[in-house]
């Protein structure tokens, strides 16, 4: 792509400006935005860019042995694997409200962030990235008035707080041109195309309280729900595909035994950049095995639906 290898070397060319001979914290994610943004300022100044990644206990199933992998054998990146999941999870015990479940992570992630990086000497600037469209919805919602959904999860407020100067490689780019982006930088196809996850992990795909016997029993139907659609060949077709594991148990009835246990929502929308979605019209027979799967698979789930709410008025995320 002609118009990212210019854009690459430009932006190589203004980050080494930008930092000159200081060091550079990343928070990596593990999704596209993050990565990409490591990859690049990492071409640019190498050694000085640091990537702390902050397992919260709130990822899908191998999602950290993913990431942590894919930058220890393909980069050379210095990378600092935090995993804080007792912290999360102990912190978000016996929370329900959306909001407050939120905050809780938001605050917990620059607490913990604030503690790696202030290993890391001489640090004077942190790497996000942020996206056009984060900082268009972070100040108006569909071109409303400025009004706060929901709290996004990102380190707001953590620069000024440690004294900390942004670099924001993406900042005028768009989704699919942070991913011609990655492709030029030679990122796996494979991570490329993952869909968007969000900051608060599973959290937000738990409504009410979160237990660690819920995120389980959803990491597994997650995975299944995944499976079922690559081997579909629909992966690339869908902005974003996930399970919710809802706060409510219904009866069933498996071999001569009932069951009491959770229910789950299946979530898949298309969409040009998250602002609007459409619900993914599955075939009948799609949705019908892989319920099948779910509930046969996973202990603890004995109910499945298909979730076809179309943002707006619904959001992508549960919460
Ligand atoms: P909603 O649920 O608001 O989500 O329709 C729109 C897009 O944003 C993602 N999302 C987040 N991403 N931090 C993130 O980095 C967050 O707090 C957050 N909340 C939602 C969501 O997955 C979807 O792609």
């Amino acid at each position: 792509d002609w118009t990212m290898g210019a854009y690459r070397e430009q932006m190589i060319a203004t980050i080494r400006e930008q930092v000159g001979d200081k060091q550079v914290i990343c928070g990596l994610s593990g999704g596209v935005d993050s990565s990409v943004a490591a990859i690049l300022i990492h071409e640019a100044i190498g050694d000085q860019l640091t990537c702390v990644f902050v397992d919260h206990g709130l990822l899908r199933k191998n999602e950290a042995d993913e990431v942590v992998g894919m930058f220890r054998d393909n980069y050379n990146i210095r990378l600092i694997h935090a995993d804080e999941s007792d912290l999360f999870l102990g912190e978000l015990e016996g929370q329900s409200d959306p909001e407050t479940k939120r905050k809780i992570i938001g605050k917990l992630f620059i607490d913990v962030f604030q503690k790696h990086a202030d290993t890391i000497d001489g640090a004077e600037f942190l790497a996000q990235g942020t996206l056009y469209p984060d900082v268009i919805e972070s100040v108006s919602f569909s071109g409303g008035p400025s009004v706060t959904i929901k709290s996004h999860h990102n380190v707001g407020g953590l620069p000024e707080k440690m004294g900390l100067k942004l670099v924001e490689p993406l900042r005028e780019l768009f989704k699919d041109e942070v991913r011609a982006l990655g492709r030029e930088l030679g990122l796996p196809q494979s991570f490329i195309g993952r869909h968007p996850f969000p900051g608060p992990g599973l959290a937000i795909r738990c409504p009410g309280e979160i237990t660690r016997e819920k995120l389980d029993i959803l990491r597994e139907a997650d995975a299944i729900y995944i499976d079922q659609i690559r081997k579909h060949g629909l992966y690339d077709d869908i902005w974003q595909a996930f399970v919710a594991i809802l706060p409510v148990r219904t009866v069933g009835v498996m071999g001569d035994g009932r069951t009491y246990d959770y229910a789950c929502a299946l979530r898949a929308v298309t969409s040009v950049d998250g602002m609007t979605a459409d619900y993914y019209p599955f075939s009948h027979e799609f949705l019908g095995e892989t319920a099948t799967r779910i509930i046969n698979e996973v202990k603890g789930i004995n109910r499945c639906t298909y979730d076809i709410t179309s943002k707006p008025p619904g959001t992508i995320e549960w919460e």
